[in-house]
């Protein structure tokens, strides 16, 4: 589609600045490049359900989304609830994750780009080092909407995401009614990711009035580098070092960190002893909670999102106007936004998320003798 739209606003840009606009770039169909689907040599992980090859010019809406990476369980869900919403819609999505790559990400985007898709999707890994993305992106008279994670410093067109400022308080609010006095670490996300900003800045609005009014101490707080659990097991084991394991909560960013706090404490004879929170109901995540081992964690439906999104991408490619009732600075500009809010859910509530279809019963309660499964 991106090759009839695209000449169809040369031509109109042509009429009503004449020669004005002879460098005006025109996207080629990609047809010769190689497959987005296969780009990156990790096929299975980074097939979005798409067919290789570049964005036809059969009139067909194609999606680029760039995506930091499918290593983690959530990510693999938002890839496949959107691709199969967009086909829905009757477009097709090409994916491509950079494994936590900033240059892998880039190059990838182009890729997409030069694909001459019609609109492109980013989940970036860098806040920062992804803004080229977008400029490079609008050269080419695409649309750019920033999917769970700002892009910052640039003119994203559009940014879908949850209340993340939220998810911080309902972790931090729940770890501190279960410990409401004594020592308390924060084992944060990937410093490069705006949304781990939010998060910290949810959870320090609960915990710093609390320790200023002496009820805890924040006795620890340090990013988790690219979100990975050995990251936040040598962080955990760092605070428990630094405190002689006088720690009476953790407030973890998300549930790969909270699995690294935990393991951390498991070998200390801690765990379950120790309140720790958590975000995105992995099924690791509520497995331990069914257990005890972790208090609970933030469930964002990611169907609501990749939904959305893929609506959103799908207006945006056909030129329509989308309706967002909020905005969200990033540096450069008030971007307009749509948020969702997050659910917390603990040991009582595990229920939520299977009701929602997120998890099965039977995995959730998996390591949990069957005596003590909620009755249905
Ligand atoms: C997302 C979280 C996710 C984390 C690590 C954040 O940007 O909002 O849901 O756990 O990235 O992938």
């Amino acid at each position: 589609m991106k090759k009839f739209s695209q000449r169809f606003r040369f031509g109109l840009a042509t009429v009503l600045l004449a020669s004005s606009l002879a460098g005006c770039g025109i996207v080629s169909d990609g047809g010769a490049g190689a497959g987005a689907g296969s780009g990156s040599g990790n096929a299975p992980n980074n097939s979005g359900g798409a067919a290789n090859g570049g964005a036809g010019d059969d009139g067909k809406i194609v999606i680029g989304m760039s995506m930091d990476t499918l290593k983690e369980e959530r990510w693999q869900k938002d890839r496949d609830i959107f691709t199969e919403k967009v086909q829905e819609l009757g477009g097709e999505v090409k994916v491509l994750a950079a494994n936590g790559d900033d240059a892998t990400q880039l190059s990838q985007a182009e890729q997409l780009i030069s694909q001459g898709v019609d609109v492109l999707v980013v989940i970036a890994h860098n806040a920062e080092a992804t803004a080229p993305i977008v400029e490079k992106a609008h050269k080419e008279g695409i649309k750019v909407i920033a999917y769970d994670r700002m892009i910052n410093n640039a003119e994203v067109d559009y940014y879908i995401s949850f209340d993340n400022v939220r998810v911080g308080e309902l972790q931090a609010q729940a770890v501190t009614a279960a410990a409401q006095k004594g020592n308390i670490v924060y084992i944060g996300g990937a410093d490069t990711d705006n949304n781990a900003h939010m998060f910290k800045e949810g959870a320090m609005n609960v915990l710093k009035p609390l320790e200023e009014k002496g009820d805890i101490k924040i006795v620890y707080d340090q990013f988790s580098k690219d979100w990975k659990p050995e990251e936040a097991l040598k962080n955990m084991e760092n605070a428990l070092t630094a405190n002689k394991n006088d720690v009476q909560g953790v407030v973890a960013a998300n549930d790969a960190t909270a699995g690294g706090a935990i393991q951390a404490l498991t070998a200390q004879g801690m765990a379950g002893k120790v309140p720790v929170s958590g975000q995105d109901a992995d099924l690791a995540a509520v497995q331990r909670i069914a257990e005890g081992t972790q208090l609970m964690t933030v469930y964002k439906p990611i169907k609501s999102i990749a939904t959305k999104a893929a609506e959103m991408a799908v207006s945006a490619a056909k030129g329509e106007n989308i309706g967002t009732d909020k905005t969200v600075n990033n540096g450069k500009i008030d971007v307009p936004s749509v948020l969702l809010d997050p659910i917390p859910v603990d040991k009582s509530s595990l229920n939520t998320v299977i009701e929602d279809g997120f998890h099965k019963l039977e995995d959730v309660y998996k390591n949990v003798p069957k005596d003590q499964w909620p009755q249905q």
